[in-house]
This record gives structure tokens, sequence and C-alpha cells, in this order.
């Protein structure tokens, strides 16, 4: 089948690697000229776990094409993927100007009947405004094209984005009320039927449920976050060990143990946002989203949490400290620093008089590409060194903190730290160690919820 994506990011490219990798043509548009030149070179933009070999293997077999061309994409595709950013407005709604004005692009071009499908993440009511936009443009042609607005949310990870595409937990198809939900069902069902063996992971629904189901599984994943952080600094304070609560309640099926490991709070680029927009989607229609407050409100405090350790420890003065760093990526396994817990205690520490001394397995570049300026000396020391391992980070810091649980840093040299750091002392935002052996290695080590 052909398909084409509009939006060229985590999601799209995704997406389009993983449609071709199984035989379909898939035609990837984006407005970034740079951006397609370089994938066209084999270079990806992102780093993701086996993404690079299956981008340029299709390529290399013609199965995936990338262009500037919004009118070469619109003839190409029966699918019109639109998987181009909702980026989050001043009060907190996705701004919805990239998806629409794809739609007015696709109906200003098309030439035949098409499936336009929304992959981004998309406020309920989206697939609506995605069919008036074009049907008005359409009208405005004197055409007579029919088409389909489909909502089809992506629920990959990041780090596991390729593994979540080749094989969804599911695949959530929402058709709006009045278009052909048989015809529409066909074509989806033999588009996805490759990621649809064994057993039947489609679940068709109206285009509304679709978009608040995408919305619904992030907002329910971050409250389990904030749950586990709230339970955490509880725990701290009444003499408890978190990380012993959470194995308690994850025993219990209807619990479970996954997502439920407390840290220095969610980041990344969707649950912050979604969580924001659906509170701002419930409070345009008059419904206090209490929980959706509170679970934002305790995620905001827990990425504080880390620097209020060190500032408890250093006796209020962190003027002058230098703090090695272990982890800028919002979590393991990718590059991104969107919203990250790493760059609210940089920033923190750094309007505290601090410097910091960083290391991550991918995220360097990201990072030197973010806090440029910090790189740069000032007053003899710049407030961000970038180092070339984790062990160099430690070298004459005051103190050792984790942000993001990288596989390497979960069995280190702890007489290699002991012997680079001014003093030995460990703020370990993943909870990554045992606080008594860490004690009795002479550490001080500060966990999540699990007292000094
Ligand atoms: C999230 C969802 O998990 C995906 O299902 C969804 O498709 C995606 O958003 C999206 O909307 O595109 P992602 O942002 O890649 O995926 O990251 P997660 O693995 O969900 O982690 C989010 C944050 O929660 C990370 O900062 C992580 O460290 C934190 N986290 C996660 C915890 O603090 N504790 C946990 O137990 C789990």
């Amino acid at each position: 089948m052909k398909v084409t994506v509009f939006g060229i990011g985590y999601v799209g490219l995704v997406q389009a690697a993983v449609l071709s990798e199984v035989g379909h043509d898939v035609c990837c548009v984006d407005v970034d000229a740079d951006r397609i030149e370089s994938l066209k070179q084999g270079n990806i933009p992102i780093y993701e776990p086996g993404l690079a070999p299956l981008v340029r293997s299709n390529f290399e077999a013609g199965r995936i094409t990338f262009t500037t061309s919004a009118e070469e994409g619109v003839n190409f595709g029966d699918f019109q993927f639109i998987a181009v950013g909702t980026p989050p407005d001043e009060d907190g709604s996705a701004d919805l100007k990239y998806v629409l004005t794809v739609a007015h692009t696709i109906a200003e071009h098309m030439q035949s009947p098409k499936i336009i499908v929304d992959k981004s993440t998309v406020p309920v009511g989206t697939a609506d405004k995605v069919a008036e936009v074009i049907a008005s443009h359409l009208a405005t042609r004197d055409s007579s094209l029919t088409f389909n607005v489909v909502s089809n949310p992506e629920f990959l990870k990041e780090g596991a984005a390729v593994s979540d595409c080749m094989r969804p937990d599911r695949i959530v198809v929402g058709v709006r009320p009045g278009d052909d939900a048989d015809a529409i069902e066909d074509r989806f069902r033999e588009l996805y039927a490759p990621f649809n063996r064994n057993r039947d992971r489609i679940i068709f629904m109206d285009a509304r449920s679709a978009e608040l189901t995408k919305y619904a599984a992030n907002c329910m994943l971050a409250t389990k976050v904030s749950f586990m952080n709230e339970m955490a600094n509880i725990a701290e304070k009444v003499g408890a060990d978190i990380e012993h609560v959470r194995h308690g309640i994850g025993s219990d099926e209807r619990i479970g143990y996954h997502f439920i490991y407390p840290g220095c709070g969610y980041g990344g680029s969707c649950f912050p946002k979604d969580v924001q927009a659906l509170g701002h989607t419930a409070e345009v229609i008059g419904y206090q989203p209490q929980l959706l407050q509170a679970v934002e409100a305790i995620n905001n405090r827990q990425k504080q949490k880390l620097a209020t350790y060190l500032e408890t420890h250093f006796n209020n003065d962190l003027t002058g400290k230098t703090i090695a760093l272990w982890g800028l990526s919002f979590k393991p396994k990718t590059d991104d620093m969107r919203e990250a817990p790493s760059r609210v205690l940089m920033e923190t520490l750094w309007a505290k008089g601090a410097r910091v001394q960083a290391y991550d397995p991918e995220a360097m570049e990201e990072c030197q590409r973010l806090y440029a300026e910090y790189c740069h000396s000032r007053d003899g020391g710049s407030p961000l060194s970038l180092m070339g391992t984790k062990e160099a980070a430690l070298q004459n810091a005051d103190a050792l903190v984790i942000c993001t649980e990288w596989q390497n840093f979960k069995a280190p040299d702890f007489d290699a730290i002991k012997a680079a750091l001014k003093q030995p002392v460990i703020f370990d935002g993943r909870n990554l160690f045992d606080p008594e052996r860490m004690r009795a290695k002479g550490f001080a080590y500060y966990g999540i919820g699990r007292g000094e």
C-alpha cells in the first residue's frame, strides 16, 4: 500500500520506517530541507535503537523516500499520515497550527480520494477540525473528491520506539460518525495486517474516543509516577523505604510492577505536555481536572527534589561547589532532554552558584546544543563542563548526582568514585543502589523516599 507521512520527527520517522520494512511504500514529507537532505544521506536525526539500519536499508531498497514537496507527498499515498508536532500553547493547550496546515496542504493538492490519518497526539475534536479544513478547501476548488479523517494515535515509547511499532500492544483506530466504518476498517486491517498477527490488536471506535484514549493512557501513566513520588515523600517522612513499599504493592496484580518507580520526576515530550493539554481541555468545558493538576504539581515539585537534598547537605550554600552529574536525557536509551529532570537540577544549581560536570552516554551533543552558553568559562570556571566519561565527571567534584538510570551507571566502581570525589556523597534520583550498602561503603547516600 502507499503511505505518505507528513512530519518526520520521532513518531513520523519510526512509523515510516516500520511500514516500509513490512513492504509498504512510504513517502516522507517534511518542511525542514536540511533534515530531508540529511536523511537522504543516511543520517538519522534522532538516537533510537534499531532505527538507523531500518531507515537506511528501506531507503536503499526504494521503499522509503524523502521529500520537501508537499504536492509530491499528497499525490503519492492513499493514506496521508499527519505526524507533525503539537507543541503546548502558552495556556497549556495543544497548538494545532501544524496539523491544520498539513490538512490544508492535503486539500490543496489532492487529486484522488484519501484517508487522512491523525497520528499526532491531538485534542478531542481534532479529526472533525481536520475534516472541516479539508472540506472547506475542496469546496473552494469545486471538488467532489471524497476523503475520510481517522484518528490512529501512536503509543510508542522513546528508546523502544522501533520494537513498540513493530509489535504494538494495540492499534487504536477511531472513525468519525457518518463515515463508512466498514470500508475504513477493511483498509486499516490491510495496512496493519503485518503487525496484527497471532491475536487481533486493532481496536475500532469513534474518533473522539480514540483521541481521548491517547491522552487517558499518558495521563494514567503520569499519575502512576506522581502517585509513587508522593508515596516516596511520605515514606521518607515516616521512616519507611519506598522500595520495599513498591515491592509490596506491585505484587497485587491489580496494581502491578510496571511504571511504579519513584524518581526525580517524569520528563519527555509527552507526559508534561499531555497532562497539561487534557487539563486544559477539561477546563474549557467547565470541568475542574483536580487529579491532573495534582499530578503536574507533584511532578514539578519532584524535579526540585535532588536540588533540595543538595542544599540541605551543603548547609544551604552551594556557591562554588562542583557537582558531578550522571544522566542528562529524560530516561535511558534516548538523547532526548525535553523536560528532563536534569535540566531543572542544573538550572537550579547554576542559580545557586554551583557548577556542573556532566556525562551522558547519548545526550552530550543535545546538552551542548541546549546550553552552549553555559559551557564557556565564566569567572574562571564554566557553569557546565561536558565530560567524556562518567569517571571524568567525578574528578574533584563535591558530590555525585544521578538523574537517569542508564545501564552503565548501575554497577560503578565505588572505590574509584570515593577517590575522585572531594567527599563521598551520592544523590541518587533513580534509586539504583542499596542505602545500607552505600553507608557501609562509607558514602552519605540520598535516594528517593528512603531517608538519608
Ligand atoms: C510515553 C508513553 O509511555 C508512551 O506510551 C507514549 O506513546 C509516549 O509517551 C507518547 O505519547 O509519545 P515516553 O515519553 O517515551 O513515552 O517515556 P516513558 O517511558 O513513558 O517515561 C516518561 C517519564 O516517566 C520518564 O522521565 C521516566 O523516567 C518516568 N518514569 C517512568 C518514572 O519516573 N517512573 C516509572 O516507573 C516510569
